[in-house]
């Protein structure tokens, strides 16, 4: 029998903003197939920016002799046709070589939490889960949004799956509290926890009612809190994995300031709060590895790659913003390619016991220099059980 827990109030969202400027970087970061996809990405842009000069330099066909005419539509045709033939090359490139998820393992008995799966790779990633039979703990901060999207789940899940939707806004310390304590008190188990929720916000520095810049509490501090809260039953639920969404953003900060986690110094940017709190993301996971080594309790964190979800809802009206919303998804991963490495870390056999790494298209890679560094991993930590307020009675590891 299909259990659903449709707890339903109104919530605002707040959507994914999207870093354009950084797109063709983006390609250069996803690193096993880095060089190719970015010149692939320049060439792209080459070609298009051709073809659009070209069309505004022409005279209108009307003005022109009739021979003329046929000329020019020849080599507009041509040129669309290199456009076009580039596209999908690179498209079809770019989704065969991305990771795939391979593991057939049945997810019946198994309790998933995950956050932030109302839309893009988290809601994905459910998908996967419950055509596994998982039982899966949507945490999501509009409620209404998440009772739509658990249904839809739902109805291609496997029959055994079992869906809920709890609140939780990430961003708000007393949220995290009070949905682990429901999680708690509802979940016998849990197996796998998906700390996946993730924003950036505009350009100017927001504090939370628990005095934290808004990104670093939504995409770091408030999955720090959570992951400690459910420590005790994730241990009691061994063998059990932490998977961390993080980016290969992260690879972009040169510097992490453990006094300063806040940008209160510090002049803020969109970016450099997102990639910070990207950082924190894997440097967390790894710590956490380090805190948790023996008691079945794995954790890793991953890159999806650059992923076509409400990433480009912000991109500006400009041609390069129209280019990039109307073509991204030739040349960039959809939804259900970018939760394959999330889905591979929560399920997959081959990464059993498999602890304190960093992946990106199911493969283990080379996380930044920063990110390795254990002394900047401790520190965090510490820095973080301070900045959360995390109770000695809470202390799981
Ligand atoms: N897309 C990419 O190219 C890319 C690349 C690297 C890393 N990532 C990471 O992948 C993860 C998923 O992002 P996505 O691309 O799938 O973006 P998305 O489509 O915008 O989804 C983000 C999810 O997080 C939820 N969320 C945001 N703030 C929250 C909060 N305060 N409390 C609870 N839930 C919250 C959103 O809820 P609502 O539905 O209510 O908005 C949504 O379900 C993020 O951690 C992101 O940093 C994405």
């Amino acid at each position: 029998m299909r259990r659903r827990q449709f707890a339903c109030d109104l919530h605002q969202g707040n959507s994914f903003a999207p870093l354009p400027l950084h797109l063709c970087a983006d390609f250069a970061l996803d690193h096993s197939r880095c060089s190719c996809a970015f010149y692939g990405a320049i060439v792209f842009h080459i070609l298009t920016g051709g073809l659009l000069c070209l069309i505004s330099a022409l005279p209108p066909v009307t003005s022109l002799e009739p021979h003329r005419t046929t000329m020019w539509l020849e080599v507009v045709t041509a040129v669309l046709a290199v456009v076009l033939a580039t596209l999908v090359s690179l498209r079809v490139w770019y989704r065969t070589t991305s990771g795939r998820c391979t593991s057939r393992k049945s997810m019946v008995g198994k309790t998933v939490v995950i956050t932030g799966a109302t839309a893009g790779i988290g809601k994905e990633t459910a998908r996967d889960l419950l055509r596994r039979g998982a039982r899966v703990i949507i945490a999501c901060r509009n409620l209404e949004k998440g009772c739509r999207v658990a249904s839809e789940l739902q109805a291609n899940g496997d029959s055994r799956s079992e869906v809920v939707v709890r609140h939780l806004d990430t961003s708000d310390l007393s949220s995290v509290r009070n949905f682990a304590k429901e999680v708690l008190d509802t979940e016998k188990a849990i197996h796998v926890l998906i700390n996946n929720a993730g924003a950036v916000f505009p350009d100017k520095r927001q504090v939370t009612a628990d005095g934290l810049e808004l990104t670093m509490a939504t995409n770091y501090f408030g999955h720090f809190l959570l992951t400690n809260l459910l420590l005790g039953r994730l241990k009691e639920s061994a063998p059990s994995r932490v998977v961390i969404v993080s980016s290969a953003y992260h690879e972009y900060v040169k510097n992490l300031d453990l006094k300063d986690l806040n940008f209160e110094g510090e002049s803020y940017t969109m970016i450099e709060a997102y990639n910070k709190s990207k950082l924190c993301n894997v440097l967390f996971a790894r710590e956490l590895a380090d805190r948790t080594a023996g008691t079945g309790v794995t954790s890793n964190s991953l890159h999806p790659g650059i992923v076509t979800t409400s990433i480009l809802d912000r991109v500006p009206y400009t041609l390069a913003g129209f280019i990039l919303r109307n073509l991204s998804s030739f040349i960039i991963k959809d939804a259900v390619c970018g939760a394959q490495t999330t889905n591979h870390l929560a399920v997959s056999e081959e990464v059993e016991g498999v602890s304190g790494r960093y992946f990106a298209d199911c493969k283990e890679t080379t996380a930044s220099e920063l990110a390795r560094r254990k002394d900047l991993a401790t520190g965090l930590w510490e820095a973080s059980v301070k900045a959360v307020g995390l109770k000695e009675n809470k202390i799981y590891y």
